[in-house]
């Protein structure tokens, strides 16, 4: 016998939390342009005067010439007053890791295309679409899903299509489902995925449209793009969780928390999350890279800043490491690019060995400055770096613990100094000789955390839902008006919004992947003259000398924070708002 109370704790089985029945509730906000009635209806879409410069390469303009027949000029979304658009095959795919907001890009696509024309679901990412694992998305399909995390409504992968044999299974499944469209939502790999594909199909007449999707914030293109979709909710996520850490550290007094923050190379993530919470210790790669800061000299900093705040008693802080940082310290860059060529090079030997026997064959072809930096790492962290490389050649940094590594570095580092009075003086901590002892006394107690799942694909904040809605909007409206090789993009979010089309061909540079020149969408890295950067740079000695922490607390759906901006995106915009609208 199953009580009222027992009853309605099972209903909520199935993401039907309570949270979660009213997040379904909130509305979908469509800008303007697309509003028709209570309905929307697709946009048109005209030329502006922002033009991009392709690659000047006599391959890349062969490579594209079929998108390069139209300029490579930004295009912006008006309202339409064209008849409907009737009976146009559309299908859609989610490529590489969840975002928050995916869903609510399906539901604009399907909105947009309305009661006339059919969208496909593509299962299980770029390999679906190989296998051809298409069904039909109704209505009712997407009630369940409306504003929520995930992407599991059809699941992702990270399939990279390049072989011609992949190409030609492509164009027999467009074939077979009478396809006019084919939207791919991913990060910079999937958007480059998507160039080639439209390039591909061009003749075939099915529109390839990209849709700006990655918690990394590394897509993104100044004014035209200010941020990709997920990395709003994920950061504010993460920014939760570290404000409470931040709040335990002067209450239990004795910990120095170490935490991995998600989002590969750009340190995006971590340059927001600090911008959120204000830790002690904030390590941004680019900067690291760019003032040629070496490992031994991260320590040092770390080293000196702990045991500063240990005169004065704070024995306690937090450290936030970049997931990719490992990649940008230039003692460990030149050896990553060097494994990187190994496996363009030796692939095949490579695949039948195991972790332990690949760190051997490594460390017989590697030159001898890498090898003497090989060898002081760990054996974990060695391994790690042996591990295959993701489909497009990513070293996959999200399973290397460099924050373990800054510990075991960091404590070693600071027995050595406390064992020897000399080196306390040497560290000009401006103290007196009561807090000198302080410091020799000191204890390093460390916790060591890495968020990154956690931040993926949790309930979207408002600007992920209605961000991503608009961006399906447009991605829908050109796929359907057989707009091929552009991302859909949405701008000026402090007043109103501006719906965008970038063309793909003109962000493709030329980049060695392992030991070969390929045709990439640069990954966008932060810039240290940014505005968002240099107002940390100005703040940060502040947060390392005393406690000046912040909690943001969770995510908020409703009432006066709910529509905040992320603050990296405020200050590089210009923005004068908190407060992202759309009107
Ligand atoms: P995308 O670039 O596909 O958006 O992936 C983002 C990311 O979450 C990175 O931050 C992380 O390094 C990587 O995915 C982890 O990959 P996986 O999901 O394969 O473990």
């Amino acid at each position: 016998m199953v009580s009222p109370i027992e009853e309605e704790l099972i209903n909520t089985e199935h993401n039907n939390s309570l949270f979660e029945a009213e997040v379904r509730k909130l509305p979908l906000l469509a800008y303007s342009i697309f509003k028709k009635g209570n309905q929307v209806a697709p946009a048109d879409f005209k030329e502006t005067k922002i033009a991009l410069n392709s690659c000047n390469e006599p391959s890349f303009k062969e490579a594209f010439s079929d998108l390069l027949k139209s300029p490579s000029v930004i295009l912006e979304a008006v309202k339409s007053l064209a008849p409907p658009i009737l009976n146009k095959r559309v299908a859609v795919l989610f490529s590489g890791g969840p975002a928050a907001g995916g869903h609510n890009v399906i539901l604009g696509i399907k909105n947009v295309l309305g009661k006339d024309n059919i969208l496909y679901g593509i299962k299980g990412g770029p390999k679906g679409l190989l296998d051809g694992n298409l069904f039909e998305i109704k209505d009712e399909d997407l009630n369940r899903v409306t504003n929520l995390g995930g992407f599991d409504f059809l699941g992702s992968d990270r399939t990279k299509i390049k072989s011609k044999e992949q190409f030609e299974k492509v164009r027999e499944v467009v074939k077979k489902f009478h396809l006019n469209g084919l939207i791919i939502i991913g990060g910079d790999d999937s958007n480059t995925n998507a160039a080639f594909l439209a390039e591909y199909l061009y003749a075939d007449g099915c529109a390839v449209v990209g849709v700006p999707k990655t918690i990394d914030g590394d897509l993104q293109i100044g004014a035209i793009l200010p941020i990709s979709f997920g990395f709003d909710t994920a950061t504010k996520v993460y920014a939760e969780l570290v404000g409470n850490i931040l709040q335990d550290t002067p209450s239990s007094r004795k910990y120095w928390h170490f935490i991995k923050l998600m989002g590969r190379s750009a340190s995006h993530v971590a340059l927001e999350v600090a911008l959120q919470t204000k830790p002690a210790i904030t390590f941004i790669s680019e900067e690291v890279e760019e003032a040629k800061i070496t490992l031994s000299q991260i320590i040092d900093i770390l080293a000196k800043t702990i045991l500063a705040r240990a005169a004065k008693s704070i024995n306690h802080g937090a450290v936030l490491v970049p997931e990719g940082l490992i990649e940008f310290i230039p003692d460990l860059k030149d050896l990553i690019k060097e494994l990187n060529d190994l496996f363009g090079k030796y692939q095949i030997e490579l695949d039948k060995l195991d972790l332990a026997k690949k760190v051997d064959f490594a460390s017989g072809k590697l030159t001898n400055e890498a090898l003497l930096v090989f060898n002081i790492l760990p054996f974990e962290i060695k391994k790690m770096l042996v591990m295959d490389r993701d489909s497009h050649g990513n070293l996959q940094v999200s399973k290397i613990p460099t924050e373990s590594l800054l510990i075991e570095m960091v404590e070693k580092r600071i027995s050595e100094i406390q064992a020897d009075p000399k080196k306390i003086i040497e560290l000009n901590l401006e103290c007196d000789r009561e807090d000198l002892v302080k410091v020799q006394e000191f204890r390093f107690n460390h916790i060591s955390h890495f968020f990154g799942y956690e931040g993926r694909c949790g309930v979207p904040t408002k600007f992920d839902a209605t961000y991503t809605y608009n961006l399906g909007l447009i991605a829908g409206s050109l796929a359907i008006k057989g707009k091929t090789g552009y991302m859909a993009a949405f701008t000026d979010l402090a007043s109103g919004g501006k719906a965008l089309a970038i063309p793909l061909a003109a962000l493709l540079n030329s980049e060695i992947r392992q030991g070969k020149e390929e045709f990439v969408i640069e990954k966008a890295l932060v810039k240290t003259n940014s505005p968002a950067f240099q107002f940390f740079k100005e703040r940060r000695d502040a947060w390392a000398k005393e406690d000046c922490f912040a909690s943001p607390g969770p995510r908020q759906l409703w009432g006066p924070t709910a529509n905040q901006m992320p603050f990296t995106v405020i200050l590089n915009q210009g923005y004068q708002e908190l407060d992202f609208t759309v009107k």
